[in-house]
């Protein structure tokens, strides 16, 4: 699996670091009471799982699945929700994690929806922003890291399924992509 990486963007320890810093925002911005965390399937599952345990605070977790990339390098444009039931989020504070912000559709249409299931306010974060233009008009509260545009694996993020358990983010050899 390391033989498939080009290089390494952002190693474990750097990462850890920064996820001290971000739950210490996440954590000073909420306000006390109940918070509904939504987690994007499957990308964002390493990166919310390592976060959240350093959030000492009441939280309840949800997990959503949905489906922009279908697999491949590229984002097919449309956003699906692949789960039969929505979580409630009605009343609530959300925070919504994904693993990165590239054209935005995906934080965008995932928001949208919440506020149309009357969450009270939606935060979002990500463990990386690729430095592009945005379909979108959307920016992510909480930003772990701002990339390039380019395809990255490792840290909950996969190219075909694979690589997700990369403790670290790296970029793809073009020789892997296949
Ligand atoms: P959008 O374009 O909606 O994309 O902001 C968000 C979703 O696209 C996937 N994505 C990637 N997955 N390496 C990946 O493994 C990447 O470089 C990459 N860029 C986007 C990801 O699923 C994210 O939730």
């Amino acid at each position: 699996m390391k033989n498939d990486i080009e290089r390494v963007l952002v190693d474990e320890a750097v990462i850890q670091k920064r996820l001290d810093s971000m739950a210490k925002e996440i954590e000073k911005d909420f306000p006390e009471g109940p918070v509904v965390v939504i987690i994007l399937l499957k990308g964002a599952l390493v990166f919310a799982a390592d976060l959240l345990r350093r959030v000492p605070r009441q939280l309840s977790i949800e997990c959503l699945n949905v489906a922009s990339y279908h697999g491949g390098l590229e984002s097919s444009g449309q956003v699906d929700f692949l789960d039969r039931h929505f979580p409630v989020v009605k009343g609530m504070h959300v925070l919504l994690l994904d693993d990165i912000l590239d054209t935005g559709r995906t934080l965008a249409a995932v928001a949208k929806r919440l506020k149309e299931e009357g969450a009270i306010a939606v935060h979002t974060g990500v463990l990386l922003a690729k430095d592009k233009k945005r379909a979108e008009n959307v920016q992510a509260d909480y930003v772990g890291f701002e990339i390039g545009d380019e395809f990255v694996v490792g840290y909950g993020l996969d190219y075909k399924g694979r690589y997700r358990n990369l403790p670290y983010v790296g970029v793809l050899k073009l020789s892997a992509a296949t």
